[in-house]
């Protein structure tokens, strides 16, 4: 069985050839999350990469079953508060380099490959009565979870970052000031770590990557009770 059937299996296969999760991220994979209990393919196979395959581009319609992902993540009173703009270093070359110049120096280094960056954007206010929307950016993460989970599934990656400047971000984008812009994350297929200019850089590649335990952070009946 593919990796991905459960999240693939309402088309025919056939229809589809693009590569699954196994693809990029077989199970011996150093990135395939060490899970101490049974989780789903994509959440075990998502990683972030820095490292992309620029010779690699998305298509519009890969770009669109992404949205259509994000689009179904649940929000505080259905407002779905994120706003996406798109920026493909091939059909807009000048809001990739402005986007691009809006990230830290570090984040430039490795992001420059990417073949699509997006800035998703929140509303701060609610639109139906302008209240001040404080699960705005908690609603923002979880559509660009789904994105990600989505992406996996479609041999796709995704790394979000937090390095850039949203003065600089929201200039390139033209985000409207009842917009604040969250994160800026980079698209595309995995490329190879030897790519990556900076040493720390290729060897994050492959380090195993590492998570609390559920001990640490999930509790039962009230702080601080590991979950028997
Ligand atoms: C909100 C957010 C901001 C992040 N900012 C950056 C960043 O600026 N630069 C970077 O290289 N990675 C950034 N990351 C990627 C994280 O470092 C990465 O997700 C984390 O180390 C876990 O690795 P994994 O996604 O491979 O499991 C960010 C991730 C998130 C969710």
């Amino acid at each position: 069985m593919r990796h991905c059937d459960a999240v693939t299996s309402g088309k025919p296969k056939t229809q589809d050839s693009r590569p699954k999760t196994q693809d990029v991220s077989p199970p011996d994979h150093p990135k395939a999350a060490r899970a101490d209990h049974e989780i789903l393919d994509v959440i075990r196979f998502r990683w972030s990469p820095r490292a992309f395959d620029p010779t690699r581009d998305l298509g519009v319609d890969d770009l669109r079953r992404l949205f259509e992902a994000a689009r179904w993540a649940p929000s505080s009173r259905n407002e779905q508060p994120w706003r996406f703009v798109v920026a493909s270093r091939t059909r807009s070359s000048a809001s990739f380099a402005a986007l691009l110049a809006s990230l830290n120096p570090t984040n430039q280094a490795w992001a420059a490959a990417a073949p699509v960056l997006v800035l998703a954007a929140v509303r701060l206010r609610h639109e139906r009565d302008d209240l001040d929307n404080a699960h705005a950016w908690y609603d923002a993460g979880q559509a660009v979870a789904y994105l990600s989970l989505q992406a996996t599934a479609m041999g796709l990656s995704t790394r979000q970052m937090q390095g850039f400047s949203p003065d600089a971000a929201a200039a390139a984008c033209q985000v409207p000031a009842e917009f604040a812009p969250a994160v800026v994350f980079a698209v595309g297929y995995a490329g190879e770590p030897s790519s990556l200019a900076s040493e720390k850089h290729r060897v994050a590649e492959t380090a195993p990557r590492e998570r609390r335990a559920i001990g640490d952070f999930v509790y039962e009946a009230s702080w601080g009770r590991a979950l028997s």
